[in-house]
């Protein structure tokens, strides 16, 4: 059967392998719903099967007018200001798209005319903040501490509540630190992997680099390869067993910066020079993630961290 599958954010680092893999499968349309704040054009694979509408999740009016032209079998909701700095810095403004769009979204899904199979949500490890038991399971206390931890899990909440109210399918995914190709290292707020990657590569040209870590470079964390992750959303939106429930997605590896330099090193055959910062503002020592619950309905991680980087660095 043709399914029509919405992405939104489908244009960024993590929703363009997510297009990727759903049209692999040439029984799916996908709609590619961005803005492209962040997300580039190019991310987008141009392919027959994938189209794509601008818009912005955070106008009513782009979104009644998106499901006019559309009734969707699977929606995946990841547009988002994925910087937690752009949260601290500006509250108001992401607060409309990280979470005033999620309800809209929601809203438009229940009034479409076809049930839809499933809503997934793309949340994120920061609704844990900083409590520091470890690892982070869905049972662990919630404690944002940064207005992105916490439109994050408002949105999560409308999700599930909708599911439970409305009887809508739907699932939240908490992605963990996520790394792959098409992730934007140019902002001073990107993705550290996505900055140590392009400062390898410079040294490896012969170019001079540094790489700077904040704090001591002990933080540890749950770095998951893109691919991991796309996996993990399609079995939350396929299996019809999956309601109104939040899963982690991750790699359930945990690694310190410093090791994550020395693989890099490794790779390469290179020597990475270092320099040292201030910790930064609501960074949190440690964060790692059970996988288990995820694991129980068929999750598997494909990359350990050396080969995700190998893959990540043969990209380009
Ligand atoms: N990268 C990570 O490690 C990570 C971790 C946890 C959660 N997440 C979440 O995963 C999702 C994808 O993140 P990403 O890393 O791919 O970031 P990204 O910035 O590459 O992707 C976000 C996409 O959303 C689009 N977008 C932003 N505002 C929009 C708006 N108002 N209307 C329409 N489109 C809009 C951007 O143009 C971009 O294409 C986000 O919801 C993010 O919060 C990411």
């Amino acid at each position: 059967m043709k399914n029509t599958i919405l992405v939104t954010g489908g244009a960024g680092f993590i929703g363009s392998h997510l297009v990727e893999a759903l049209a692999s499968g040439d029984s799916n349309t996908v709609i590619v719903f961005d803005n492209l704040s962040t997300g580039r054009i190019e991310n987008i694979p141009n392919l027959e099967n994938v189209s794509f509408v601008r818009g912005d999740v955070q106008s009513e009016e782009d979104i009644t007018q998106l499901f006019s032209e559309f009734t969707f079998d699977y929606i995946y909701h990841l547009a988002a200001v994925a910087s937690v700095a752009e949260s601290v810095n500006h509250p108001l403004e992401t607060h409309r798209v990280n979470m005033d769009a999620t309800i809209y979204l929601l809203e438009a899904t229940r009034f479409q005319e076809k049930e839809v199979h499933k809503f997934v949500f793309a949340s994120s490890a920061a609704v844990y903040g900083a409590e520091p038991t470890l690892p982070k399971t869905e049972q662990s206390i919630v404690d944002p501490i940064t207005p992105y931890g916490i439109d994050k899990y408002a949105s999560e909440k409308y999700v599930i509540t909708y599911g439970q109210l409305y009887g809508l399918n739907v699932a939240v995914a908490r992605f963990f630190n996520v790394y792959g190709p098409r992730q934007n290292p140019s902002s001073p707020y990107s993705g550290v992997l996505s900055i140590l990657v392009r400062v390898s590569k410079q040294l490896r040209k012969g170019k001079n680099s540094l790489f700077q870590i904040f704090g001591d470079g002990e933080q540890i964390r749950d770095f998951v390869f893109v691919e991991d992750v796309v996996q993990g959303l399609i079995l939350l939106a396929t299996k019809k067993e999956i309601q109104a429930e939040a899963f982690n997605i991750a790699s359930g590896e945990k690694h310190t910066i410093h090791e994550i330099i020395t693989i890099c090193e490794t790779i390469l055959e290179i020597n990475i020079p270092l320099s040292y910062g201030k910790t930064r503002k609501g960074d949190i020592k440690q964060s790692y993630a059970s996988i288990d619950k995820i694991g129980k309905i068929g999750y598997k991680p494909q990359f350990t961290m050396r080969q995700g980087l190998e893959k990540y660095m043969m990209y380009e």
